[in-house]
């Protein structure tokens, strides 16, 4: 490495320090290959608590504020591709990326939000397909070829504990986990222990929990409220905390996805959006304290 190598690297590094929030110098970092994207994982192996919804606002809120996302759909369902307007049906998804019938920028789909990796029902094919060693890093490597483009890659996984939440868990940086206020969601929550305990051992030491997300949640219920402070004791095991941040439930937030959208482009002054701005702004303080 010559000297004027040198010189840069020192020089990014310090001004890259003072001025790591500002979104202009990380662009020219980015494109010097020194900062890579956050990746953060949306998990439960629990249906229906919100996964898609969460990873579809965050998107748009990031977006809106001026970061560079790339969203990655590692659902057959294809929810969240659907949830931002594609047709699922008919374009190159993630499977082709795994298959290496396709390169990463053939798959990315821009859209006025944000890049998208779409998937559809021919992923839920990859148990059986991919029986190869070192499967778990297949999306890790893939993604490592454009984190340098994003400040931020949001994963949306499956209502399952199997190799493609293994491969988010190993591609990534932090999950977040939202589940519903019922009982029956902290069981749920124990389960996916084991599976980020073993990815931590074995894949990714530096993997985090950044929190447990309550969503469909009513302050004025008392199980719910119960349930939150419940939830607490579960986060201890995971070692991490329960946001401060509950998403209500609303009707526009079902309302959305038909619409293409997410709920905070969709119904911006609802109280579900509302809430995820205050998810973020936690979210973020909390990356930058790590
Ligand atoms: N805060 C909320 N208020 C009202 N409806 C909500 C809320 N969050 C999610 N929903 C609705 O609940 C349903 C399930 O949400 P979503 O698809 O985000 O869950 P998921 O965890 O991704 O599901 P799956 O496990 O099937 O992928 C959707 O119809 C969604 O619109
Ligand atoms: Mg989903």
């Amino acid at each position: 490495m010559s000297l004027y190598h040198l010189y840069k690297i020192y020089l990014y590094f310090f001004i890259g320090i003072l001025y790591s929030k500002n979104k202009h110098l990380n662009r020219i970092l980015q494109k010097e290959g020194m900062v890579v994207a956050k990746v953060i994982t949306i998990t439960n192996q629990k249906g229906g608590v919100g996964k898609t919804t969460t990873a579809a606002a965050l998107i748009s809120l990031l977006s809106s504020r001026g970061y560079h996302v790339l969203g990655v759909d590692l659902d057959p369902q294809g929810s969240l591709s659907f949830s931002l307007g594609l047709d699922i049906d008919h374009c190159k998804t993630i499977y082709d990326l795994f298959k290496n019938s396709a390169s990463i920028d053939e798959v990315i789909v821009s859209t006025e939000i944000c890049d998208i990796i779409p998937s559809n029902i021919m992923l839920s094919a990859i148990e059986l397909e991919f029986d190869l060693p070192n499967r778990e890093f297949l999306l890790k490597r893939h993604l490592s070829m454009v984190a340098n483009r994003y400040d931020y890659i949001i994963i949306d996984t499956p209502p399952a504990l199997n190799i493609l939440t293994v491969n988010a868990y190993v591609a990534s940086d932090g999950l977040i986990i939202p589940m519903a206020p019922e009982i029956l969601s902290l069981l749920g929550v124990s389960q996916l222990k084991e599976t980020i305990q073993t990815v931590q051992d074995c894949y990714n030491s530096h993997l985090v929990v950044f929190g447990l997300l309550l969503n469909k949640f009513n302050p004025r219920l008392h199980l719910n409220r119960e349930v939150y402070e419940m939830s607490g004791q579960l986060a201890k095991q995971l070692h991490t905390k329960v946001f401060q941040t509950t998403i209500r439930t609303g009707v526009a937030v079902a309302e959305a996805p038909a619409y293409g959208e997410s709920v905070v482009t969709y119904a911006p002054r609802s109280n579900s959006a509302k809430d995820f701005q205050h998810l973020l702004d936690e979210m973020i303080e909390l990356i930058s304290e790590s």
